[in-house]
């Protein structure tokens, strides 16, 4: 049996090469992401494939072998056509529990540090004004609204973190019962309502054809103006341009991102000069603990499947039949 690592960004990939060469299979590392061509002639002959941030599109998958499954370092598997997968008859499977704490204190450090306005404060004092005239108004935070897209692991435990801190915590999931919502302390609410009644949105759905740019010219008008927008999903759930624009016509009045439509975000971006915004390197997920979980489930899963057996975090669920 052949495995094959599509792309990586750890230092090593010692854990998968252990875990992976025990089982009996032969491993192969490569790190091509964006040449179509020459991953397919990495991968194509594979029997297994752990992929990080390689486009698997449906001319990749087309070229497959015999490949049993692909399984995405991480969370998120927009980077895979899990349909031509689903057609070809292969198991698409990611690690869903691994970094949900380490997104959501993300997720809450970004949210609190625009509340408390910790840049523009450094910024202050960097310039020799001291007190709080440059950074006045600021609410509090137990008189403020919280919002979150999405109700899956990582913002249900936001939820939690955020519980004690905010005046309330409304939830837009079109997908999960209003009751669940309520059972976890928070209000459910449609996308309009969360819109226009929040004082900081984050944003925790997928990234998919129908919540391609869900922020964008119109949404981003709908939110109050002293509101902040926060993403640590996926960047192209936020048009980027209409975020810029709303940013420097003061629509709303910051923004907190682990996550951009091109990564990385371009030297040049002028995000980067905005003082009420906070970039991070789509590293919300990173801790030295979930590195290491994630490296071991991604290899343990292959072994499982090239065992047998049915992935145990299947994406594609029709193949489980
Ligand atoms: N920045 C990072 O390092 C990092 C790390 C891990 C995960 N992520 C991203 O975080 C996001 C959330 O992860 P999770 O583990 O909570 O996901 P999850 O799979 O547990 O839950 C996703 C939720 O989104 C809901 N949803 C689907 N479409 C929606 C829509 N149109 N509007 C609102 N909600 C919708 C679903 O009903 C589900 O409850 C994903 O986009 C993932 O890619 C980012």
């Amino acid at each position: 049996m052949k495995v094959a690592i599509t792309d990586y960004q750890y230092d090593d990939v010692e854990t998968e090469k252990k875990i992976i060469s025990d089982s009996g299979a032969e491993i192969f590392i490569f790190q091509c992401k964006d040449d179509e061509e020459q991953l397919i002639k990495n991968i194509a002959d594979m029997d297994a494939v752990i992929v990080q941030y390689a486009k698997i599109t449906a001319n990749v998958i087309q070229h497959l072998k015999h490949c049993k499954v692909l399984v995405r370092y991480g969370i998120g598997v927009d980077n895979i056509d899990v349909e031509a997968a689903t057609k070809k008859g292969i198991y698409v499977a990611n690690v869903p529990d691994y970094a949900v704490q380490e997104v959501s204190d993300h997720a809450l450090s970004l949210i609190l540090a625009l509340n408390r306005k910790l840049l523009p404060m450094m910024a202050s004092v960097r310039h020799g004004t001291w007190g709080y005239n440059d950074i006045r108004p600021m609410q509090g935070l137990y008189s403020s609204t919280l919002g979150l897209v999405g109700f899956g692991r990582i913002p249900q435990q936001v939820c939690r973190k955020a519980l004690p801190l905010f005046k309330e915590v409304l939830v837009f999931d079109p997908y999960i019962p209003p009751d669940f919502i309520s059972s976890k302390g928070a209000v459910p609410v449609s996308f309009d309502q969360l819109c226009t009644r929040s004082d900081t949105i984050s944003v925790h759905c997928p990234y998919t054809d129908s919540t391609r740019h869900l922020f964008n010219a119109e949404t981003l008008k709908k939110m109050k103006d002293t509101a902040y927008l926060v993403n640590t999903a996926r960047g192209g759930i936020v048009s980027q341009r209409d975020l810029e624009h709303a940013l420097q016509e003061k629509e709303i009045a910051g923004a907190g991102l682990d996550v951009f439509e091109t990564e990385p975000l371009a030297a040049d971006s002028p995000l980067l000069a905005m003082p009420n915004v906070i970039c991070t390197p789509h590293v919300a997920w990173y801790s030295e603990d979930s590195l290491k979980f994630l490296q071991r489930k991604v290899a343990e899963e292959v072994v499982n499947v090239l065992s047998g057996n049915v992935p145990r975090n299947l994406i594609n669920k029709s193949l489980a039949k």
